[in-house]
């Protein structure tokens, strides 16, 4: 959660800290704040609560003045979002400023034992008694901040990217990290830090993603040094990053997640290209050569995943069972690690992740790791800690999503599904190689697709102030749609804050079906496929208990029109790939009855981008 920006060089420190945190607000965003040591020797931390807007015209009559500094953008796990609360928190002395992304675990314990010796606590934070720890070991030990720093990150327990300034040693700066994302960019002369790598790319494309457990010293004049709490050296690994500057911007549309939207063809072209061969009938994955037997021999398939990667999975199980023969179960990350899972070392375990730092998905690739299966990673986030700890995976190359509520990363996840079961599945021998080759032809047929369910957005964007009345809506699909109806109404909740339900639409009749009147919207996913009949006598179901129905429907669709009040028409597909397009109208009907509501869509109240913390 949270995000950590930190540089240290010639330049003024702040404008790089302010732009680097507006970078990163979509991961947390309840308060913000800057620590700079000035350039007469003070440690001046200053914070808002809220935005990093609020920040910067707090600071707009401040010292600002130092080329060093660290800052954060939080989202409170310990205290309430307040300035108080704020990174970054000084040491007792105000001789040390932290901030930190995470949980300290143990932190009340630790507390206890510092009061007892005297030490104050100015804020309800688990982060500011990691800082009085280090002071306190320091002093009472005689220990250099390094030293201390390793010395108290043996005695936590918790998740963590920290990063510490001394103002007696303002040529310095020392991070760490456990579990929670950290990277360092190196510049001429000057060194960076980031939760990932987008605060950085505007001065550097080097960087090194520090690993678990790894202290990272930054010293100006000197090369960066790498160690483990023990203090052994690391083996420094520099990575050139590649995101462009305009893959982050809003390129001229008013919300990143409408920009987002509106790029999915792009994006799934970019996650299909040099996977599907030209002629567009064969799919090739690099993960599927190097570890060909293991995929192989999968008996069964558990994803694990969050939120809208959760959905994918749910789709990505219709996708394995049908076409590949193999079992799948998906669960919730959060479940599944404290769940005492049955493993075996022969079942795949597929991670789902857009982000690549969930912290609930981490502990799952863990848990199936020490259990001996093989561990696939499907995630965006290009170096982010799931691909680093999963055996092999597939990225879903669309780009890093800002938008807080998930979109084309759904729509990639959904797309390296298809791929990967329509491999499994042709080595097999699970379906027939002509239906095989017709599918990945079809599959290429999907962006071309999505332009034209694009072409409902002014449809749409019509009809969504008829529903900001409601305060309850449901969302309905069967077979590969209902995942969707799960995601739409995800979609909406998230954004809207309007409260709404996905269910499987024959299970309506079983207990929701007692919510609808005429003041609950009904969004029913009625594409063609082999339940259409069926779905057509769930809205019959609706319509009689006086419930207003939307129903997206395939082209040329003549029946539901006659009782539905509204109707959007999507191109056609195979009933598989059928999610693909039908997202794009959940997704802008999230997006619109939002804005309508005057909502801050890309970053919705109490949610996080990267939810690294459980
Ligand atoms: C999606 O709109 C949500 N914001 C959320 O459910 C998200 O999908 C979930 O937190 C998982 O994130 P991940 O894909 O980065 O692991
Ligand atoms: N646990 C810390 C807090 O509540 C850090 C939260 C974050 O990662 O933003 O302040």
């Amino acid at each position: 959660m949270c995000g950590i920006v930190g540089y240290i060089g010639t330049k003024r420190a702040y404008p790089i800290l302010i732009k680097g945190l507006k970078r990163l607000e979509y991961r947390g965003y309840d308060s913000a704040g800057v620590a700079m040591i000035s350039d007469s020797g003070d440690l001046n931390v200053y914070k808002a609560k809220g935005k990093v807007d609020n920040l910067t015209e707090y600071c707009s009559d401040k010292d600002v003045s130092g080329c060093v500094g660290i800052a954060h953008t939080r989202w409170a796990t310990h205290g309430e979002p307040s300035a108080r609360n704020a990174h970054p928190h000084y040491s007792q002395s105000r001789n040390l400023a932290i901030i930190h992304n995470g949980i300290i675990e143990n932190y009340a314990d630790i507390k206890t034992k510092l009061q007892a010796q005297g030490v104050e606590f100015k804020s309800d934070t688990d982060t500011e008694v990691l800082v009085r720890l280090v002071e306190y070991i320091m002093e009472k030990k005689n220990l250099s901040l390094l030293e201390a720093v390793q010395v108290a990150l043996h005695q936590v327990i918790g998740a963590y990217a920290i990063a510490i300034v001394d103002k007696r040693d303002p040529r310095q700066i020392i991070a760490a990290r456990k579990q929670s994302p950290l990277v360092v960019g190196i510049g001429e002369n000057e060194f960076f830090l980031g939760s990932d790598a987008s605060p950085i790319i505007d001065y550097t494309d080097k960087v090194v993603y520090l690993e678990d457990g790894n202290i990272a010293v930054i010293r100006l004049g000197a090369e960066l040094r790498v160690m483990s709490i023990l203090g052994e050296e690391q083996e420094l690994k520099v990575k050139t990053v590649d995101i462009n500057l305009g893959q982050i911007e809003k390129g001229g549309y008013e919300h990143f997640m409408l920009k987002e939207i509106f790029e999915q063809p792009e994006c799934l072209k970019n996650c299909m290209r040099g996977r599907i061969n030209v002629e567009g009938d064969h799919v090739t994955l690099s993960a599927m050569i190097d570890y060909r037997q293991q995929l192989l021999n999968a008996k069964r398939i558990i994803i694990v995943a969050c939120g809208t990667s959760w959905h994918a999975g749910l789709i990505g199980k219709q996708l394995f069972e049908s076409l590949c023969r193999i079992p799948v179960e998906v669960e919730y990350a959060s479940e599944f690690r404290y769940r005492d899972p049955v493993i075996y070392p022969d079942d795949v375990v597929i991670a789902i992740s857009q982000s690549g730092e969930t912290a609930d998905t981490l502990a799952a690739i863990e848990l199936a790791r020490k259990a001996g299966a093989f561990v696939f990673g499907v995630c965006n986030a290009i170096g982010a800690s799931i691909p680093r700890q999963t055996q092999t995976g597939v990225y879903i190359h669309v780009g890093p999503e800002i938008g807080v509520a998930s979109t084309k990363a759904f729509t990639g996840q959904v797309t390296v599904l298809s791929m990967l079961a329509l491999c499994l599945a042709n080595e097999r021998r699970t379906i027939p190689g002509e239906q095989y080759k017709e599918m990945v032809a079809e599959l290429t047929r999907i962006p071309e697709k999505m332009e034209e369910a694009l072409k409902t957005n002014e449809q749409i964007e019509r009809l969504a102030p008829i529903f900001t009345y409601a305060k309850n809506c449901l969302y309905l699909g069967r077979g590969y749609n209902y995942p969707l109806a799960l995601e739409g109404a995800l979609k909406l909740k998230e954004i809207s804050y309007i409260h709404a339900e996905g269910y499987p639409a024959a299970e309506m009749k079983h207990g929701p079906i007692a919510l609808i009147d005429s003041e609950m919207p009904v969004f029913v996913i009625a594409t063609r496929d082999r339940l259409y009949e069926k779905v057509i006598s769930n809205i019959q179901e609706v319509r009689a208990r006086g419930g207003r129905v939307t129903a997206l429907v395939t082209e040329g669709d003549t029946q539901i029109c006659k009782f539905a009040d509204h109707v959007i028409t999507l191109p056609d597909t195979l009933e598989c790939f059928q999610p693909l397009i039908a997202s794009i109208p959940l997704q802008l009907l999230a997006y619109h009855i939002a804005v309508c509501k005057g909502k801050d869509v890309d970053r919705p109240r109490n949610l996080a981008k990267s939810v690294t913390v459980e």
